[in-house]
């Protein structure tokens, strides 16, 4: 298969790619190695993927995509690129918006037929304040809390249009909080890693009740490319492990992995941040034969052992 990966560089990009090269496939990145974080993990990302042309560009530059599409040149389209994260959306949503409405929209413009499997990132922060839980696909969900959140419920928003008018076959993936070697450094799991490592105080939001549902990058490309293989009409998906972890578990637990005694620096809850996130993952188990199978113990000291051999800095 002909693949596009947007954002192939990035962290759950760079392990998709991974994957799909390993199967055979043919890949292409776009990527546009912005500096949200230091591009040069970017970069050492795409030299693990040698395998894979690379394109730097950026999703919004309409002749560059229509280049790499026009014509069905592609059998999928793995739409990973984004602006990501909540708390940074509140600095500056214009850019998120743009990004994330307006680039996937520019994708699609190249996609009209039912030809391309188009594959999104969307994200559990979709289900906002919803109060019921697990978090099921089925929920009726209109209060996203961040603009972030806000600009990945659009994006399939705007998918649903796109297949309702022309018939291209979408999944839109809702990811619950990813980990895993080659994590975003400002992602809890890697910044309270690093910052244990170096003795430093964690900045601890809220009481510690705070629940996520952790779920390790192989557990999620398995899902991507399960979605992208049976890729028809218009579906929503929850990729998640189904399980939550509190906050003052999860910085127990890597104390346990890394040895050390974790430093905390309470601070209260952030805005735009949400108390549970949990995926009711039935529909992804039933339809795509999705089954994540990575306990976050082992998912941990996976990461720890990849950021220990890694020596990354400070970024
Ligand atoms: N990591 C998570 O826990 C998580 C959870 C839910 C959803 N997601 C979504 O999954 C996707 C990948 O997330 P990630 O954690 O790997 O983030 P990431 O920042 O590591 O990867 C995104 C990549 O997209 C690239 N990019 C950004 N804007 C671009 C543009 N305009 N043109 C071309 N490339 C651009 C970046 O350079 C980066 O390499 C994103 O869409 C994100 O919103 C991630």
């Amino acid at each position: 298969m002909k693949v596009l990966v947007t954002g192939g560089a990035g962290f759950i990009g760079s392990h998709v790619v991974e994957h799909l090269l390993a199967r055979g496939d043919e890949v292409t990145i776009l990527d546009n190695l912005n500096d949200f974080y230091d591009p040069e993990i970017k970069r050492a990302n795409l030299r693990d993927n040698a395998g894979a042309k690379f394109v730097e560009g950026d999703i919004r530059d309409r002749d560059l995509v229509h280049g790499l599409l026009a014509g069905g040149a592609m059998d999928g389209v793995v739409h990973l690129a984004a602006m990501a994260g909540v708390r940074r959306s509140l600095e500056d949503p214009l850019l998120y918006s743009d990004v994330n409405v307006r680039g996937t929209q520019i994708l699609m413009e190249e996609l009209k037929d039912a030809r391309t499997r188009f594959v999104f990132a969307s994200s559990s922060s979709v289900y906002g304040a919803n109060d019921r839980v697990p978090f099921s696909e089925s929920d009726d969900i209109h209060r996203p809390v961040s603009p972030y959140a806000a600009t990945k419920r659009a994006g399939e928003l705007l998918a649903f249009t796109h297949h309702h008018l022309y018939g291209t076959p979408i999944s839109c993936l809702r990811f619950f909080t990813v980990y895993g070697p080659r994590q975003r450094p400002e992602m809890a799991i890697h910044k309270f890693t690093r910052m244990c490592l170096k003795g430093e105080a964690i900045p601890f939001f809220g009481d510690g009740t705070t629940r996520r549902d952790y779920t390790f990058v192989d557990d999620i490309v398995d899902g991507v490319l399960r979605a992208l293989d049976r890729c028809e009409g218009y579906e929503i998906y929850n990729l998640g492990e189904s399980e939550t972890i509190s906050l003052s578990e999860l910085v127990e637990a890597i104390g346990r992995v890394t040895g050390v005694e974790p430093i905390l620096d309470r601070q209260p809850m952030q805005p735009g941040d949400v108390e549970v996130t949990y995926a009711d993952i039935t529909k992804a188990r039933k339809e795509l034969g999705y089954a994540p199978s990575t306990s976050l113990e082992e998912g941990l000291a996976r990461f720890v052992a990849w950021y220990r051999e890694s020596r990354l800095t400070e970024v």
